[in-house]
């Protein structure tokens, strides 16, 4: 008796890209009327201006579905053919059901796998290579892959390791095929040893509305009865100098690229701080665009990655085919890593219904 197995196709590659954006923009002034900051040292510190927060009827459902209905229209791929939905995220609401599922449903896809990666903010590095996986094994020919995260109801408006870094939004790849190989092997690791350094208080609530939350002035003297998210920044930081370096290294050996092959650097938007070290250290030359969605958008976790991406695609900051080095790193502690070739810019972005 043989067991049957799988054969995929080595060369894969992200073939459609697409975000969604909540319409609410949300100035650093606007943190500072709860928050004990300033619009001078939120912008020195974190490189942030503005972040997007969720209104009126945008949820973290909703954003998925938009995200990924965009992917895929923008890779002309028939949504039939899309085999596997793997959904990265921090924020959805309940832990049963996983979100995959419903969001597939919401997608018109009900029946395919769909599932939750919870990687912190490289959840979309961790599913982007497992998608890519998916794909070499030949156990589903296209997968949509979504970051998505709706930071805003999970943090306290009030705390200043926090509050003013989170925001909110969703990007989304389709991943399939291609003649040439634009994925290389994932780097990923994890540091359990420092979980600590980012973690919550209690349970992801329902929904929160972000009006509601501002008005929560004094914990002091009304105790958080809600979950929300907790950083000790500096540990993170400092975490950040010592492995980030290292993996961007294994990223690249790995790849089997010359890091003067490098035409684009998208690492997590965490701090543009952390990101301009980066491509410091790495020895980037100065005119490598490096993305940083994060002055407009905030940091998004899992959903950074994709929507700094498309930022640069749909601006012209960066072109389809391009080689592009990301690097996911966050909660955990853990991080992922690949080199990429840019998909097509998308026809479809998530600024057209902004104003
Ligand atoms: O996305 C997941 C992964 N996350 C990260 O990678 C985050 C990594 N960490 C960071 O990005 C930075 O640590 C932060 C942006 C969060 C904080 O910046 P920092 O430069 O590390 O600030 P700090 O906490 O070391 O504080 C420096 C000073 C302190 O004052 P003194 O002791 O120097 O007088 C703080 O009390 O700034 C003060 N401070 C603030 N001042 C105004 C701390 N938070 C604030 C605030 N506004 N929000």
């Amino acid at each position: 008796m043989t067991i049957a197995s799988n054969t995929g196709r080595s060369n894969v590659a992200m073939l459609g890209i697409g975000a969604y954006r909540p319409k609410r923009l949300v100035s650093n002034d606007e943190v500072c009327e709860v928050l004990d900051s300033s619009d001078e040292w939120i912008y020195e510190r974190s490189g942030i201006r503005n972040r997007r927060w969720i209104s009126g009827d945008e949820t973290a459902r909703s954003m998925a579905k938009i995200a990924g209905e965009r992917a895929i229209a923008n890779s002309g791929i028939p949504k039939e053919k899309i085999g596997a939905l793997i959904l990265a995220s921090s924020s959805w609401k309940t832990k049963i059901p996983h979100g995959g599922p419903v969001v597939a449903y919401d997608l018109g896809m009900n029946g395919i796998p769909a599932y939750d990666i919870g990687a912190g903010c490289g959840g979309f590095g961790y599913g982007l290579g497992v998608a890519a996986d998916t794909v070499r094994a030949g156990t589903a020919e296209y997968v949509l892959v979504i970051g998505m995260e709706t930071m805003s109801v999970v943090m306290d408006p009030t705390d200043r390791g926090t509050a003013f870094i989170f925001g909110d939004g969703a990007g989304a790849v389709v991943v399939g095929p291609s003649e040439e190989n634009g994925i290389s092997p994932t780097v990923w690791g994890s540091d359990g040893e420092n979980s600590s350094a980012i973690g919550q208080n209690y349970d992801i609530p329902e929904y929160m509305d972000v009006a509601q939350k501002m008005q929560h002035k004094d914990p002091a003297t009304e105790p958080l009865d809600r979950m929300v998210v907790t950083m000790e920044g500096p540990r993170v930081f400092r975490w950040a100098a010592i492995t980030l370096p290292k993996a961007l290294g294994q990223v690249i050996e790995l790849a089997g690229i010359d890091k003067s092959e490098i035409d684009v650097f998208v690492p997590h938007q965490a701090n543009a701080r952390i990101n301009e070290l980066m491509a410091k250290n790495l020895g980037l030359s100065d005119d490598i665009p490096v993305a940083n969605d994060i002055e407009n958008t905030g940091n998004t976790s899992a959903a950074s990655i994709p929507l700094a991406m498309e930022e640069m695609l749909a601006t012209g900051k960066a072109k389809a085919g391009q080689t592009a080095l990301l690097l996911g790193f966050g909660a955990g502690l853990s991080y992922a890593g690949a080199v990429v070739t840019l998909p097509p810019a998308p026809k479809i972005t998530s600024f057209d219904d902004l104003d």
